[in-house]
């Protein structure tokens, strides 16, 4: 990968965006600022002390001298100017503080001859032989201008240093956002790369290793949604190979057992008796494999997610009367006495079709997985098809694995795949009904729960 597309570098450049411009925010609303205010306050203050001097001089009424200048100097901290007006508007400084053979550098002072023009106190930054001046000057009644002139040196230094401050923790603040960029992203960029091979292990089929990782926060969360993933199709896997295992078994009998007839069929000498015998076997055999591929197929339907199931009002009463009559023939080579209660049978919700194949498996399982002899009653009662036989019952402990694919219990009097009541109860689970079991010695009812059908629920197909 890109190294400048990971998620560190992105952390990183997100992170150091963040302190430029907290820097640069800091900066425009400090620097400029604190400059303004610093000047201003110097001149203020040399404001205040020339309008002072001269207030104090007025009062005294005293002739101004080098001393008096001196003095005033050294009250302000600032270099003090006495200026004599000459003609036409312009001064000429007599008595200078810095006590400069000449004063000439401050001759032409823009603040001083901008108080000799105007009343009152005259302020400003000035620039002279690349320094900056702070300066104030007022001009008293005879027109003499008095200058207070301040260098600005120290107070931009005071600022440059501040500038400089916060260059450089602004630097130390990119650097060690980068840092913190990239020792953190490194820490979840290794824990991504686990789960990424946690996935690519999960993808080639390897269920075994847990998904790990410790952490509180949405990848930890990440993590346990892969991990529930890696059991959920560690069983569904399971329950394939299993699935095709037993599916490979069930089919395998029937047709070794047809493979054996036919080998002795190739024998010339059978009697017809035995032929005869031989041949209703293999009929059996065809009709056990036929069964098994519709077994298979509802099941591999019912597996590939939404079925198609018609939604009409179901008579469980002409349900009951159908299989009675599709089952008494079979009823009555076992001896088993088939009866059929419908006087309260009602009207259900679903799959015509459907429902009377889940019958079918109950019925069946009432004939065949009990003694000869013992009676089978088919009862509508409301929206509820129970089949009841008085066999030996199913214990306790069962009830459930009765309904789990290709089971069969110890002992069963005939031999099935194990297909029907799990076909029968996911059938119903489509309709919105369930199939359930009661069962004690001499009393095992199954019974099929349907939605009732009612006015408000009326579907669009006719009654059957
Ligand atoms: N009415 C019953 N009385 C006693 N045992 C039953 C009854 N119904 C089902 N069983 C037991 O439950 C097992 C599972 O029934 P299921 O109908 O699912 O399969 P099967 O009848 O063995 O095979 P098939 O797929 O042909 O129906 C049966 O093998 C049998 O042992
Ligand atoms: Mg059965």
């Amino acid at each position: 990968m890109n190294p400048f597309r990971s998620v560190g570098a992105r952390l990183s450049l997100a992170l150091a965006l963040v302190v430029l411009g907290a820097l640069a925010v800091v900066w425009v609303a400090l620097v400029p600022t604190l400059e303004r205010r610093l000047v201003a306050g110097r001149l203020s203050e040399l404001a205040g002390s020339a309008r002072g001097v001269l207030r104090e001089a007025e009062a005294a009424r005293t002739l101004p001298n080098q001393d008096f200048v001196d003095e005033a100097s050294r009250g302000a901290v600032a270099r003090v100017v006495y200026y004599r007006p000459l003609a036409l508007g312009t001064i000429s400084p007599i008595f200078d503080s810095a006590h400069l053979l000449s004063s000439q550098d401050v001759e032409r002072d823009p603040i001083a001859l901008r108080a000799a023009r105007d009343p009152g106190v005259q302020r400003g930054r000035v620039s002279r032989g690349g320094n900056d001046y702070a300066e104030a000057a007022v001009a008293d009644s005879a027109g003499d201008v008095l200058l207070f002139s301040a260098s600005l040196h120290a107070t931009l230094e005071d600022v440059d240093l501040v500038q400089s401050r916060l260059l450089w923790s602004g630097l130390a603040g990119l650097g060690v956002a980068l840092l913190a960029g990239f020792g953190g992203a490194s820490v979840f960029a290794r824990r991504i790369r686990r789960l990424e091979r946690a996935a690519e292990r999960i993808a080639s089929g390897d269920f075994d290793q847990p998904v790990e990782d410790h952490g509180r926060d949405e990848l930890g969360q990440l993590a346990a949604a892969f991990d529930r993933m890696r059991l959920r199709l560690s069983r569904l896997d399971d329950a394939r190979r299993e699935f095709i295992a037993n599916a490979s078994h069930e089919l395998r009998t029937p047709i070794f057992s047809l493979g054996g007839f036919l080998e002795l069929f190739r024998d010339e000498d059978l009697d017809e008796a035995t032929r005869r015998e031989f041949l209703e076997t293999m009929t059996e055999q065809v009709e056990r494999l036929s069964k098994l591929a519709t077994d298979l197929l509802d099941l591999s339907r019912l597996d590939a997610g939404p079925m198609r199931l018609e939604h009409e009002p179901v008579e469980l009463a002409t349900i009951a009367e159908d299989l009675s009559e599709e089952f008494a023939a079979v009823a009555r080579r076992f001896d088993h006495p088939l009866e059929v209660d419908v006087r309260e049978g009602g009207v259900a919700l679903g799959d015509y079709e459907r429902v009377l194949q889940i019958g079918r498996a109950l019925v069946d399982n009432a004939l065949l997985h009990t003694p000869s002899g013992t009676p089978v009653r088919i009862v509508a009662r409301g929206a509820d098809l129970r089949v009841e036989d008085a066999g030996s019952g199913i214990p306790v402990d069962q009830h459930e694995r009765v309904f789990v694919r290709f089971s069969r219990l110890e002992g069963a009097r005939a031999s099935g795949t194990g297909l029907g009541l799990a076909i029968a109860r996911e059938l119903a689970a489509r309709m919105g009904g369930d199939v359930e079991l009661e069962s004690r010695p001499g009393l095992t009812v199954f019974t099929l729960r349907l939605p009732a059908f009612s006015r408000e629920n009326e579907p669009l197909a006719p009654i059957r």
